[in-house]
């Protein structure tokens, strides 16, 4: 049977030249904290990849800081934002700057940083987003002010692709005098980003989304930017995250970046070619559908469709009996009966948001891939609708 996998905004498999570079590369077992030939071996190379994320998000190499991936530079960020927040016991400051302000529709490692917060009594404010998943600016503007510490606002969704206007966005925060951040974890290698140029502080990053391995990722922190690490321990990245290197994810981490920068405007073309043929295909095909996400400000590889009357999971589990792998939400998020806090947010009644289905695509599927899919979908929501009480 044919293997379609059209989930590549859960995960990316490891593209081949990173493969082989990793293969060639896992000799390289040296701490790079070591002052040793086999040390200085791996600090030498984690610093050229350190080089290649830097030019991958526009900005200088020594900005760059390597986590585990992005869970764990958002975390950092709200951490950080928390110690600013604080007076010397770790408690809210009753005065000042202490405001945190973020969207309804972040990635749950954001949301539920935020969450935490707001429960040991933080002040967060998190702000709407309009039908197609935009942030609504003059609902920031109503809520940024001299108490605003920090803004988090992801560049691109994970689910409906919508990509914000972090230039514009950063451009009000940095007026009120807080600090911005954007978890670009979906944006990376998928659209241009100029990190130094968006305006952004603080910018995330993760391999395993640009066809890098999984568990690591990478934290820009403009410079003079305040940071504090989340995990303490030895001094490695300038005493702001420790632990030994991870040498292998490392250097994956830079093998990717390489990648996606030299690949970055035919990956648009190419991906943004495939999703019309998908978009178009499916809306004559299938009566009654909806496309969620913005129509123009959309990741190319990313196409999220309601199929009212028909139950999401149960698209997926059919699909997937065709060999097509997709998604009903995020990947953390499936496995929930929930609906999707992002079809939610933009305004999808719980039938529409039960019954959508994320198609992402991604290096590797070809024009027949997406006619494969293209026929394959109709008889399954013919079925499943002929079924439904729903309709
Ligand atoms: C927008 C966004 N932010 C953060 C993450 C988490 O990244 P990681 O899996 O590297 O922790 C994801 C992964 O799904 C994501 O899509």
């Amino acid at each position: 049977m044919k293997e379609i996998y059209l989930d590549y905004n859960a995960t990316t498999p490891l593209r081949a030249e990173v493969r082989s570079a990793l293969i060639e590369d896992f000799p390289i077992y040296g701490n790079a904290s070591s002052m040793h030939a086999a040390g200085r071996e791996a600090k030498n190379r984690v610093e050229e990849a350190r080089n290649r994320v830097g030019e991958l998000l526009g900005v200088p190499a020594k900005t760059v800081i390597f986590t585990s991936g992005g869970s764990e530079s958002n975390n950092t960020v709200f951490s950080t934002m928390r110690r600013l927040a604080s007076d010397s016991r770790g408690a809210p400051l009753s005065q000042g700057r202490r405001g945190l302000i973020t969207t309804t529709i972040e990635h749950p490692c954001v949301l539920n940083s935020a969450k935490y917060l707001e429960s040991l009594g933080y002040q967060v404010n998190f702000i709407p987003v309009d039908k197609d998943g935009k942030l609504v600016t003059a609902e920031l503007k109503k809520v940024l002010n001299e108490e605003t510490l920090f803004v988090s606002v992801m560049m691109a969704n994970n689910e409906i692709g919508t990509v914000q206007d972090i230039k514009e966005i950063a451009g009000m925060v940095k007026a009120a005098g807080a600090w911005m951040h954007t978890d670009a974890v979906q944006a990376v290698g998928k659209i241009p980003l100029d990190a130094a140029d968006l305006g952004v502080d603080y910018l995330t990053m993760s391999a395993h989304k640009i066809y890098g391995p999984k568990g690591t990722g990478a934290l820009y922190v403009r410079e003079h930017a305040p940071a504090y690490p989340l995990i303490h321990g030895g001094h490695q990245e300038d005493g702001m995250r420790a632990g030994t290197y991870n040498n292998i994810g490392i250097l994956g981490l830079g093998k990717a970046a390489e990648l996606a920068k030299r690949d970055l405007e035919h990956y648009g073309r190419e991906m943004g070619a495939l999703r019309k043929r998908l978009k178009d295909a499916l809306e004559t095909a299938v009566p009654n559908i909806k496309i969620n996400g913005h129509p123009e400000d959309v990741l190319p590889n990313t196409l999220n469709v309601s199929f009212p009357g028909a139950e999401g999971e149960a698209i997926l589990l059919s699909l997937d009996l065709a060999g097509i792998e997709v998604s009903t939400g995020s990947a953390c998020a499936s496995g929930s009966l929930e609906p999707s806090h992002v079809l939610l947010a933009i305004g999808a009644g719980p039938e529409l948001a039960h019954g959508s289905i994320r198609f992402s695509l991604g290096l590797g599927i070809s024009e027949a891939d997406i006619d494969y899919v293209a026929a394959a979908v109709p008889p399954i929501i013919k079925r499943l609708r002929s079924m439904s009480t729903l309709v």
